[in-house]
């Protein structure tokens, strides 16, 4: 199977902002894109992005997971960047009308089709390293993807950096590339150096996320995880997971967690450790990094919450349980 997200369908949709207003959509060849040299974008990093996924259910029926929710944080993250604003109703006719142009394309369960919005800044102008673009450009892009950890009784193996963070603290809600190249050169030599799989990043103790998914600590019938504030990605998982458990009668703690406290509580037979995103879905932990030592997480293996949950999600997803919080949206 081909690596995640490096197959595309051939077209995408694609809107232009001139300044003054939005360009009516287009669908065009999604194998290139004609930008000025001096593209804002290019020197000053004004972009950001997104990530759903379109799932394929029995009846041949298409369903987009929570793309209200993307949309809301696609539109957060180019307030935040200063980029010109999106028009979200227009974006998300964008959104609807590609995926239903490749819908025969959207793989069977355990694949999906997954949907890349991307807004960037265009103007050519390369002295405005402390302005903004009034010019963009937005597309979707479509990826048809399998199983992202189809890894079966692997879990993974994270780094707990207190030292570093993912990226500067006002940044993180937002999803722009800047920040995954921040975290780039602690993740490779985590990998290089200890056969980390990621990096959870705890500046100064405080556990926030990995390099591209939330962290979960499910003690028992509590998940904990860092409670929402701007330094990290507030992820649909991680709110979809959270919801999921609440409905199961599980308890969820939205509260700073420390190292220490991860440590101590990762040491407990029954404990378990996950990473949530849309593309991990729910990938269980199994080994915590810390200070030249390694410590289990429960008995390092597959946690048997983490799969019930992960089901309940997948099961939504698919049309296999009753889809009672409205998170799909038909094409
Ligand atoms: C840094 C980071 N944190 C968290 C997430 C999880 O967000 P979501 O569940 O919305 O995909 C992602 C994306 O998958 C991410 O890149």
């Amino acid at each position: 199977m081909a690596a995640f997200g490096t197959v595309f369908m051939p077209e995408m949709a694609i809107s232009w902002f001139d300044g003054n207003s939005w360009s009516d959509a287009e669908v065009v060849s999604s194998d290139s894109l004609q930008l000025h040299p001096g593209a804002h974008v290019l020197h000053y990093s004004s972009t950001c992005f997104e990530g759903l996924k379109a799932f394929r259910h029995e009846d041949g029926s298409i369903k987009i997971f929570r793309m209200d929710r993307n949309l809301e944080r696609f539109a957060q993250s180019s307030q935040l960047l200063a980029l010109p604003e999106i028009d979200k109703a227009a974006t998300q006719k964008m959104i609807l009308d590609i995926v239903t142009r490749f819908k025969s394309d959207v793989p069977e369960p355990p694949g999906s089709m997954y949907i890349r919005p991307t807004h960037f800044g265009t103007e050519p102008a390369i002295g405005k390293a402390a302005s903004p673009s009034l010019t963009s450009c937005q597309y979707m892009l479509l990826s048809p993807v399998g199983d992202y950890f189809s890894g079966g009784d692997t879990t993974l193996r994270l780094l707990l950096e207190e030292n570093g963070a993912r990226c500067a603290a006002h940044m993180g809600m937002i999803k722009s590339g800047g920040n995954y190249a921040s975290a780039l050169r602690p993740i490779m030599q985590a990998k290089a150096d200890l056969n980390a799989d990621q990096v959870l990043f705890c500046p100064d103790g405080d556990v926030q996320e990995t390099g591209a998914a939330n962290f979960l600590l499910i003690d028992g019938d509590e998940v904990i995880t860092k409670a929402l504030d701007e330094s990290f990605l507030h992820g649909v998982t991680r709110d979809s997971i959270l919801t999921i458990a609440r409905d199961l009668g599980m308890k969820v703690s939205e509260r700073q967690l420390t190292v220490d406290e991860l440590l101590e509580r990762a040491a407990k037979p029954n404990c378990e450790a996950a990473l949530s995103g849309t593309a991990a879905v729910l990938t269980p932990v199994g080994t915590l990094i810390h200070n030249g030592k390694e410590y289990p997480v429960g008995n390092g293996g597959v946690g048997a919450t983490t799969v019930k949950l992960r089901q309940a999600l997948n099961d939504i997803q698919w049309g296999k349980a009753e889809d009672k919080h409205g998170w799909l949206t038909s094409i």
